[in-house]
């Protein structure tokens, strides 16, 4: 998952490629390489870290040769390495491949491929494209990719080249973004049009389960039947920055747009086609699980928010007594901490120095720590007993939005998996639940709309300029209205906070007049009728009610002055699709302040001092 750079031309390739990949480096990456055709044979060539270090080598020992492909690789599967690095070659270095995405039944590829003699040397699901173009070459590279494809689930972008075909390369499109640059006498591939926006500025927009031949002199493209496809040639005027942003303003809205993505790479892989949730990525025994006498969540910020959804869902659907802490008040108390006690770490960059703190005690102690993160190699995953990762892909905005969705997918999974072991979820549900989590990120798709971001841009400007802004909740809807209140003033400024909206009159219904801007998250069923009650409270007071409901709440619109309607899901899914709105919300009110949106004053991205 990261940057792709393929070229086929005149130019020395290790040049272009290099180049290319230096202007994806903003996207985050742990290592890099390139596999370049000379003297009738493929040479690979990847390390471990900086773009740099790759490059240096090139200088000192340089590769010849005028095609290849290049990768800057972000871990999924596998940890940061020289043999996990892209491309990946088989082992008569006939055929190599780069890859973005992932390949969600490589297990059950990499077993049958076994048996037809084939073996592995990295620990990469893309290792497993490699052996089986060349399991299915029969003197025509394309013709084998083609087949190939079909046996492939998941999402790729692929390069493929090899030392039969010194003539072309191979570009394929499934669920993740490849384009192809047009020039005079060469060609490029890319996964991000800023790659190439040094040499060619026209290029094919590739689209899912398009194939395409790249060649110095023309490129065509077939679609998955081997039909050619006409495209019309897409001329790129942004500049280097927009581009590097996809055509979006900032890298926050980019990010919400790949939140169905992320969700999607994060969740499938992770569910069998019997619909079982299968995590045995975690390596985590039934054992454990059954002896499990207590979770305690350790997280910062929005990492933490995710962490308090978990709590509310597994005490319910688990019955396991669940803990919750913020890593800086954590370290520093004195907690209790028991062998039999599942600690579970929640951090996106995997670096926070409170969170890695707080783990540190934990272990000491004994207890066995399962990390979330979206870092491969990350401290956090380093030192922790089990990891689940969210495949999110890099995250750059310093207001995280992607990673905490996809956060709490992971922890959905986990109380599916534990329910299940332990027995506290019933088939009957297990099923149903199973079943509704699948559809989270088509229905986070149906928010991500443009009427509907055309409805919170117009909201945002209107209360863009409020002194105060308070959040509401109950439960569920209580957790989403602490991340959504944290989004706000971390990008926007606005003064907010977020109150259990039982405890408003305990105190924060002082603060309600004429006008204060009220966001209601109002999705639990349970609970709808207590906080319609809330929200008569706080109206009667004069309050500015905006709430974000289900569809099928549609008698909110008479309750209050602004309803955002997200799709229906189980009152326990809810906050997955429930904070969109929000981190929209967030995002057009800092635009309209004419804010830094992705690098607001005194944040950091990832915290790694206390
Ligand atoms: C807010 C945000 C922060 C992080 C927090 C923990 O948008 O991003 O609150 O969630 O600093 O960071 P990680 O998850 O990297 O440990």
């Amino acid at each position: 998952m990261c940057g792709i750079v393929g070229y086929i031309g005149e130019k020395k390739s290790t040049d272009v490629l290099v180049d290319g990949l230096s202007k994806l480096e903003y996207r985050g990456y742990d290592s890099a390489g390139v596999a370049v055709y000379n003297n009738e044979c493929l040479d690979v060539r990847k390390k471990k870290g900086r773009l740099k270090i790759l490059a240096n080598s090139l200088e000192e020992q340089p590769l010849d040769g005028t095609i290849g492909i290049g990768h800057t690789r972000w871990a999924t599967h596998g940890a940061p390495s020289d043999e996990n690095a892209h491309p990946h070659a088989t082992a008569s270095g006939e055929i190599a491949v780069v890859h973005n995405g992932i390949i969600e039944n490589y297990m059950k590829l990499k077993d049958y491929l076994g048996t037809k003699g084939y073996t592995f040397a990295s620990q990469t699901d893309t290792e497993v494209i490699a052996h089986l173009v060349d399991y299915y070459y029969e003197g025509d590279l394309y013709n084998a990719v083609q087949e190939a494809m079909k046996r492939l689930e998941g999402s790729y972008a692929l390069a493929v080249i090899s030392k039969n075909h010194p003539d072309e390369l191979i570009a394929v499109r499934k669920d993740s973004p490849l384009i192809l640059g047009i020039g005079e006498g060469e060609n490029f591939i890319a996964s991000d049009i800023p790659a190439i926006l040094a040499y060619t500025r026209n290029v094919y927009l590739l689209e899912d389960d398009e194939v395409a031949r790249v060649r110095k002199d023309g490129i065509d493209i077939y679609d998955k039947y081997g039909i050619p496809v006409m495209r019309e040639i897409f001329k790129v005027d942004w500049d280097v920055e927009a581009a590097e942003k996809g055509g979006y303003k900032h890298f926050m809205i980019k990010e919400i747009h790949e939140e169905p993505k992320a969700l999607r790479d994060t969740l499938s892989p992770r569910i069998t086609e019997e619909n079982e949730v299968n995590l045995k990525d975690l390596e985590i025994s039934n054992r454990r699980i059954k002896n499990i006498d207590r979770i305690v969540i350790v997280a910062c910020g929005t990492a933490y928010h995710a962490g308090l959804i978990a709590k509310y869902a597994f005490e319910e659907k688990l019955r396991i007594p669940v803990e919750i802490d913020i890593a800086s008040e954590y370290r520093y108390r004195n907690p209790i901490v028991n062998e039999s006690d599942l600690y579970i770490i929640i951090s996106q960059s995997g670096e926070t120095a409170d969170t890695l703190a707080a783990m540190r005690m934990a272990k000491k102690e004994g207890a066995k720590i399962l990390a979330i993160t979206n870092v491969v190699g990350s401290t956090v995953s380093r030192e922790a007993d089990y990891v689940m990762y969210t495949w999110a892909g890099p995250e750059i905005a310093v207001a995280s939005t992607k990673a905490y969705t996809t956060q709490i997918l992971c922890l959905y999974l986990i109380m599916l998996e534990f329910g299940k072991v332990r027995g506290s979820i019933k088939e009957d549900e297990y099923a149903a639940l199973v079943k509704e989590l699948k559809q989270l990120p088509a229905k986070a798709e149906e928010i991500i709309t443009e009427d509907n971001i055309k409805h919170i841009m117009k909201s945002a400007h209107k209360h863009c300029t409020v002194a105060d802004t308070y959040f509401l909740g109950r439960n569920l809807d209580y957790a989403v209205a602490l991340e959504g209140s944290l989004k706000l003033k971390e990008i926007s400024y606005i003064h907010s906070e977020a109150f259990a909206a039982g405890e408003l009159k305990h105190g924060p219904i002082a603060l309600i007049e004429d006008n204060t801007l009220v966001i209601t998250i109002a999705t639990q069923s349970k609970l709808f009728e207590k906080t319609v009650s809330n929200i008569k409270e706080v109206k009667a007071r004069g309050a500015f009610v905006l709430a974000i409901a289900t569809e099928h709440a549609n008698m909110i619109k008479d309750l209050t002055d602004e309803a955002i309607f997200v799709p229906q899901t189980l009152d326990i899914f809810m906050p997955i699709l429930s904070v969109i709105p929000t981190q929209l919300f967030a995002y057009y009110c800092s635009v309209e302040r004419g804010i830094d949106v992705d690098k607001p004053r005194n944040l950091a991205k990832s915290v790694t001092v206390e």
